[in-house]
């Protein structure tokens, strides 16, 4: 309980452990869970790489989303250094061309384990410290891509539905755990993996500081206040 504010989680204290944090939506997470007290275990594949966010409360940690043993290693990692995790975000993504008649299986299978079967691990290499927190969160960035199919890649957006699942499983197995979990779906956001959406300008997309106040928010709720699924979109269309 957060006795200055019962309406939220205390930060303090509390650790967190993020994908892709080197660049993008991950960098601008990491750089605003920073500032708001958390102490951070960060993956990346290249860990000298992750920047926005340095100190004695942050970890730097090797995360392949490819390598099935790297959730595991990362977690231990995580405990060895901080004690305890009480929330896994679950960022790093990838997205290719395969559709149904072109496309290179290998990019589906890529997607597939980078977007789908890497947070499906990590959820499950930090489940047992996620539920001692009493308070543990799972944010996993999905896409609107993964919640109605509108232009663009079949394989990708089979690799962005099935979180969706998995984030809804999630939600209802580990509720009693005291464990809550959110998908937040953005549609295009201003970083590398910006998609060609109808022309929009980079400025007219979502900025990946707002994905990250989004992400912020959800965290540092508390076990009574917990929301399913955050759509963002840059765009005017209905929302699914
Ligand atoms: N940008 C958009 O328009 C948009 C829209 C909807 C949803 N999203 C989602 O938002 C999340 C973040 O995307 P972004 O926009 O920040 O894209 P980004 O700038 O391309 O960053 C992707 C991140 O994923 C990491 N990653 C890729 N493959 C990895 C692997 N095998 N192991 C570990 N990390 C890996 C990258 O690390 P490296 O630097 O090592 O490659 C990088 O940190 C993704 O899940 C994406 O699907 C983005």
């Amino acid at each position: 309980m957060n006795k200055a504010n019962p309406g939220r989680l205390d930060p303090e204290g509390r650790v967190i452990m993020l994908t892709g944090a080197n660049r993008g939506i991950g960098a601008a997470i990491a750089a605003r869970l920073r500032g708001d007290g958390y102490r951070l275990s960060l993956g990346a594949r290249s860990p000298g790489d992750i920047v926005a966010a340095a100190g004695d409360d942050c970890l730097h940690a090797h995360f392949d989303a490819m390598d099935p043993e790297s959730p595991k290693l990362w977690a231990a990692a995580t405990v060895a250094h901080f004690g305890r995790i009480d929330g896994l975000i679950n960022n790093a993504g990838v997205a290719a061309s395969f559709g149904f008649e072109d496309g290179d299986e290998a990019d589906l299978d890529r997607m597939l384990e980078v977007n789908l079967k890497a947070p499906y691990r990590l959820i499950r290499a930090a489940l047992p410290q996620l539920r001692a927190s009493g308070s543990g969160g799972i944010v996993n960035i999905t896409s609107l891509a993964g919640m109605r199919f509108k232009r663009g890649s079949p394989g990708h957006a089979m690799s962005k539905f099935a979180p969706m699942g998995l984030s809804s499983a999630a939600r209802s197995l580990l509720w009693d755990d005291g464990i809550r979990v959110t998908a937040v779906a953005p549609g295009p956001v201003n970083t590398d993996m910006m998609p060609n959406a109808g022309g929009l300008k980079r400025d007219d997309a979502t900025q990946p500081e707002t994905i990250a106040d989004v992400v912020a928010m959800v965290l540092a709720m508390p076990n009574n206040a917990s929301v399913a699924t955050v759509p963002i979109n840059a765009m005017n269309e209905p929302l699914p």
